[in-house]
């Protein structure tokens, strides 16, 4: 089997961030969420890997290299413009040849793994084989219509009126039966080759689909609150360890993690909580839920449920919460009376003041 990531896409509904970086290089606890996927394809003894990119994107190659810093073989396939995810199997198809593969979508976060659905595959090797999860809004979603078996009777993308809560989620496994109806397919409405149109092709033309229910935590980071969820999630299984400094007037309390070369300085860290290496904690209180990249200064501060990205300061700021902080920005106060503000702000930032 090989696996195919789709990393490439426009990531409209997280600028800032896509502006200036692959969405899928955002880091939750401190590691970018591409990274995670990787691990959980090589965790099914997959290692060729196909990674579809933004044709303008060297960063993502950049981070990832070739792959062997994590015992992967890494092939990064360029696509011009974001037509869509069957788009992306059509154009790595001399990668993908006649074999088996996984698609993943190179955003989405499955921390409890995806071993189990690839096991169904692998016995039964339907033609496609999609992975579903029971959600609140299933008109956001490409929705499933399972049988008692769960064989896919139907597929429809983001349904006015939806026939069951079961949407798909960003991982599935086919035989190349699917080239077959991916040439076959036409763009929908808004001008993508959708992937649930070629599968629901397989299924009107009686091959065999199935879809497994995930019971897992699993988490589209296409969006800030998402990504902020997510972290809270994966530091909740943080491992604590201290690999900097802690001066002896800082207190840590519960699961923290200091990187290396980090200093804690007359400060207070509650946990779960990660502070990235080179980073230095000065007179503030971290609260729970909040990742501090490398590289960052937090001064005279108080934050919690929040992700501050690498280069980042925050300083003299009382009260920060479920925030993101992008790389190399800087978040302060001002000595000017308190109800005037100076912002720096770029296109499609988000800001909130005190009213
Ligand atoms: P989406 O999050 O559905 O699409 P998007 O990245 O364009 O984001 P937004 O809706 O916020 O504008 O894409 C899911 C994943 O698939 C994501 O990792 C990007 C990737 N992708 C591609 O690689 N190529 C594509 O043509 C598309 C549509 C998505």
């Amino acid at each position: 089997m090989k696996a195919l990531v789709l990393a490439g896409g426009s990531g409209t509904r997280l600028r800032p961030f896509s502006y200036s970086m692959p969405k899928q290089l955002i880091p939750i606890a401190n590691t970018p969420v591409l990274e995670y996927v990787v691990r959980n394809i090589l965790d099914l003894g997959v290692n060729e890997i196909g990674i579809i990119i933004n044709d303008r994107d060297n960063e993502i190659q950049r981070a990832l290299g070739d792959g062997s810093q994590f015992g992967a073989q890494l092939t990064y396939i360029r696509q011009e413009n974001p037509l869509g995810l069957a788009h992306t199997v059509a154009i790595a198809q001399d990668f993908l040849a006649d074999d088996d593969f996984v698609m993943y979508l190179g955003d989405n976060m499955l921390p409890d793994g995806i071993s189990d659905i690839a096991e169904e595959f692998t016995a039964r090797r339907p033609a496609a084989h999609i992975v579903v999860c029971k959600v609140e809004d299933p008109c956001a979603f490409g929705v499933a219509e399972l049988g008692p078996d769960g064989e896919v009777l139907r597929l429809v993308e983001k349904p006015k009126q939806p026939r069951s809560d079961l949407a798909l989620i960003g991982v599935y496994f086919f035989t190349a039966a699917i080239h077959e109806a991916i040439a076959a397919i036409t763009p929908s409405a808004r001008g993508e080759l959708e992937i649930t149109d070629a599968i629901q092709w397989l299924v009107t033309n009686g091959a065999d689909v199935r879809a497994s229910d995930y019971q897992g935590y699993w988490k589209d980071t296409g969006k800030v609150a998402d990504v902020l969820a997510c972290n809270a999630r994966i530091l909740d299984g943080l491992h604590p360890g201290v690999h900097g400094t802690v001066d002896a007037t800082s207190v840590l309390v519960g699961p923290v993690v200091v990187e290396k070369g980090a200093r804690i300085v007359r400060s207070r860290i509650e946990g779960p909580a990660i502070i990235g290496a080179g980073t230095v904690v000065e007179d503030s209180h971290i609260g729970l839920h909040t990742s501090v990249g490398r590289d960052c200064a937090v001064t005279n501060s108080r934050l919690e449920r929040s992700i501050v990205l690498e280069g980042a300061s925050v300083t003299g700021v009382q009260g920060l919460h479920s925030s993101l902080v992008g790389r190399s920005a800087s978040v302060g106060t001002t000595t000017q009376s308190t109800d005037r503000y100076r912002l720096v702000v770029g296109d499609h930032t988000q800001v909130e003041v005190a009213a």
